[in-house]
């Protein structure tokens, strides 16, 4: 028996509910038998006020701008960890050892290879195929070739398959840039880094020797930490609900993919960037600011606000930092950054994005980066979802670990016709 109750009074009879306590953030008042005892639903369209299960993976205060990955700020993952680190922290709760990481590393690198018959795969697109549409296609063909890792009871199978998927979405997105411009696919170098190999995927060519550029390295690593996980978001949800089926684990990340593409979600990286170059220099950033504000114009600004965050991203001042650092390295700079610097201060300072608190998220910055590496706007959510399956596929065994899973089926608000019989063609 939880030791807070909530109650509620329907129809005059009032009902008791616990107050269930996370280790940190809100309480959540624990409604399933409400629909048994009251007749009732509850109506939370978006899930602004809803949990939808219990996770020990990701915490985030959006209040104060924290994120937590298994208690870790993600301030300091970021600074000192790398992505296969933070991966084995998502996936078993707790920071490797030396020998844990170089075993974690080395399984990791021993499953970067695509079957070469999925290959042919990428033949079917069409070259201006948009890298997503790729990807969700080719992700989900991965449960046509791995059956050997698709009874998701058995946890030493998840494994293997959330391994396989760590492993091979590097050399799945970097075969989609490959075959959009043209180039011959690469095989992956495993006596590289999970990123080195996935720059030198991206950017090699088979007749010359290419070299991993330190800091461009270090930044790409940084900038998959940075998307590693965000716990209940639309994407990741999706992977719970497909998964809560039951269904293998590799169609599970390819309704992911599909959600984490829309321009609300992942899909934004690639507005904002849009967005920041027509407006092209700060001289015209009030008539954007004004169309933000303007009720009848669809316009957002992209790389702006956030469901949860009503403070400043945590993961936008890193990538802000990482952006100045890339610049550096490269001796380099984009006037278009000066346009986000500047657009950046003034929604900051204006009325409309204060009262609703609006600020920079982690899309807001990225596309810069990734413009300034090398990277065409299309590729921008395809590396998003590369970085974000590592959440995707620790939140999915978690749900799947649980002895408690059920479906997830939601219900509704009904409000169409009424039963009505039917009336034949001829008398409508
Ligand atoms: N520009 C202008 N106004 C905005 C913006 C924006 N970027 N974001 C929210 N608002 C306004 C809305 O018009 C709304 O105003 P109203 O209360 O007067 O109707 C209010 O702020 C609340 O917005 P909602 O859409 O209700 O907030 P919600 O939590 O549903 O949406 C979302 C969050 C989708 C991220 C929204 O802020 C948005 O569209 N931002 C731009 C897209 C973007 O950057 N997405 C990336 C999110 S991060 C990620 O997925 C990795």
């Amino acid at each position: 028996m939880a030791d807070k109750q909530a109650k509620l009074e329907i129809g005059g009879a009032t009902h008791e509910f616990p107050v269930l306590e996370g280790s940190t953030g809100p309480d959540v008042i624990d409604i399933r038998k409400l629909y048994g005892a009251t007749g009732a639903f509850t109506f939370d369209p978006g899930y602004k006020s809803t949990a939808s299960c219990e996770s020990a993976l990701t915490y985030i205060d959006g209040q104060e701008g924290i994120l937590l990955h298994r208690g870790y700020p993600i301030g300091q993952l970021a600074e000192h960890s790398s992505f296969m680190e933070v991966s084995y922290l998502l996936l078993n709760g707790e920071l490797p050892n030396a020998d844990e990481l170089s075993t974690f590393e080395h399984t990791i690198t021993n499953h970067t290879m695509l079957h070469e018959q999925l290959m042919t795969f990428y033949r079917g697109f069409r070259r201006d195929a948009h890298p997503m549409a790729i990807m969700c296609g080719v992700v989900g063909a991965l449960s046509a070739f791995y059956h050997d890792s698709t009874d998701i009871s058995d946890p030493e199978h998840r494994k293997i398959s959330s391994h396989r998927l760590i492993a091979k979405m590097p050399t799945i997105a970097a075969m989609a840039y490959k075959y959009a411009v043209g180039q011959p696919f690469l095989y992956p170098d495993n006596s590289l880094s999970y990123t080195g190999n996935f720059l030198r995927m991206t950017f090699g060519v088979p007749a010359e020797e290419y070299e991993v550029h330190p800091a461009i390295e270090k930044a790409m690593d940084r900038i998959f930490i940075l998307h590693a996980d965000h716990e209940q978001n639309a994407s990741t949800s999706t992977v719970r609900l497909a998964g809560s089926s039951g269904a293998n684990p590799f169609a599970c990340i390819a309704a992911g993919i599909a959600c984490l593409w829309g321009p609300a979600h992942g899909g934004a990286n690639e507005a904002a960037l849009n967005m920041l170059q027509e407006i092209g220099t700060p001289d015209r950033i009030p008539h954007y600011i004004e169309r933000a504000k303007d009720k009848n114009d669809p316009f957002r600004l992209m790389g702006f606000g956030h469901r949860v965050y009503k403070n400043y991203d945590p993961r936008a001042t890193v990538m802000q930092q990482t952006l100045r650092e890339v610049f550096e390295a490269l001796k380099t700079t984009d006037p278009v950054f000066e346009t986000a610097l500047r657009l950046e201060e003034i929604a900051l300072n204006d009325d409309y994005f204060k009262e609703k608190k609006l600020f920079p998220n982690v899309d807001f910055y990225s596309g810069i980066i990734l413009s300034s590496i090398g990277f065409p706007t299309t590729m921008f959510t395809a590396l998003f979802a590369l970085a974000r399956t590592v959440g995707w596929v620790a939140q999915w065994n978690e749900m799947i670990s649980d002895p408690a899973q059920v479906i997830g089926r939601p219900r509704q608000l009904y409000t169409g016709p009424t039963q009505r019989d039917y009336v034949p063609v001829g008398q409508r």
